[in-house]
């Protein structure tokens, strides 16, 4: 992985996706690319806003949905202060980009390997379908609570095969609850991995049942950040670094573990399943 930089990109475009009900709620913005020798899939940036939309101390985390020669992709929530702000960008603004930062989500080609997305929690899932060297042995549960269009579910559809499932009542969010497990238990039988990404609840739910079925899972953290380098300590969590780094299918549950202070930053955001207290 190359080392992150701070660089200067131009708004190329920025398109609204879906109708939420509210005004231009989920965004793709496209970037000139950065000068990066190379990514990771699961790797971020954070964006920083200046000049007419306002002199923003501290950026703001996203991951890289897409990262080619033409273009940087971030999809986000106009959701804040800085994201609203962001859904306000024009072709040919200029915003400071900072990365890329962060570890890498798992990439194991021969491995069957279950996306489970949450939300705006697919937008790593992207990049990460795109660069994979065997996409036929991928697969997706996406959990959505607004209609499909929202999100950049066809750029993924594309490439592996990944279900959506809508969340409007308990019962819908009850099944798709249901499915993870059927599907995660599929996957420690075969020896597989799990990546999920979305809400802290639902990275819960996910952890939970990983442990339960002991299958190897990598939780991708939507920690709130500060000062995205390591120094704030406003995004830490808590891993317990004595559990080994990529655990054996049969791994043990870590009981009575040590845990660290860990930064979600430069630590992460990716963390195992069986290591991060959440
Ligand atoms: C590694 C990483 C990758 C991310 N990738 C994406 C992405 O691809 N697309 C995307 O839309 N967002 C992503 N996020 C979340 C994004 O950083 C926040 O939505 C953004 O910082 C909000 O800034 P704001 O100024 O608009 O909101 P604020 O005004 O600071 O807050 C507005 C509301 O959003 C909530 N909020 C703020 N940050 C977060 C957060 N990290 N998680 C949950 N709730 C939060 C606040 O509690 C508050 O309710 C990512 C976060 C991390 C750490
Ligand atoms: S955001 Fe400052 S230490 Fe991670």
């Amino acid at each position: 992985m190359s080392y992150p930089i701070l660089s200067k990109e131009t708004v190329l475009d920025l398109v609204p996706f879906g109708n939420s009900g509210q005004e231009a709620e989920f965004l793709a913005l496209r970037l000139s690319p950065p000068a990066w020798k190379e990514i990771a899939p699961g790797q971020f940036v954070m964006l920083r806003l200046s000049g007419n939309h306002g002199n923003h101390i501290w950026g703001r985390p996203f991951s890289i949905c897409r990262v080619t020669p033409r273009d940087l992709v971030i999809f986000f929530q106009a959701r804040g202060r800085v994201t609203k702000e962001m859904a306000k960008l024009r072709p040919g603004d200029v915003i400071d980009v900072w990365g890329p930062l962060g570890n890498s989500l798992r990439v194991e080609k021969d491995t069957p390997t279950l996306l489970l997305a949450g939300g705006i929690g697919i937008a790593p899932f992207v990049e990460y379908a795109h660069t994979h060297p065997a996409p036929w042995n991928l697969s997706m549960e996406f959990g959505h609570r607004l209609p499909l269009d929202c999100y950049p579910f066809d750029s993924l559809n594309e490439k592996i095969d990944a279900a959506p499932h809508r969340e409007n009542t308990v019962e819908d969010r009850d099944r798709f609850i249901a499915l993870m497990e059927k599907r995660m238990q599929e996957h420690a039988k075969a020896k597989g991995l799990v990546l999920a990404c979305g809400p802290t609840p639902f990275l819960r739910t996910v952890q939970t049942f990983a442990l339960k079925h002991k299958v190897r899972t990598q939780l991708a953290l939507e920690t709130r950040m500060g000062c995205g380098v390591g120094a704030c300590l406003g995004c830490v969590v808590q891993v317990a670094l004595k559990a080994s780094l990529i655990p054996p299918a049969d791994s043990p549950v870590c009981k009575g573990e040590e845990y660290h202070n860990l930064q979600t930053c430069t630590c992460g955001p990716n963390f195992w399943a069986h290591q991060v207290k959440l």
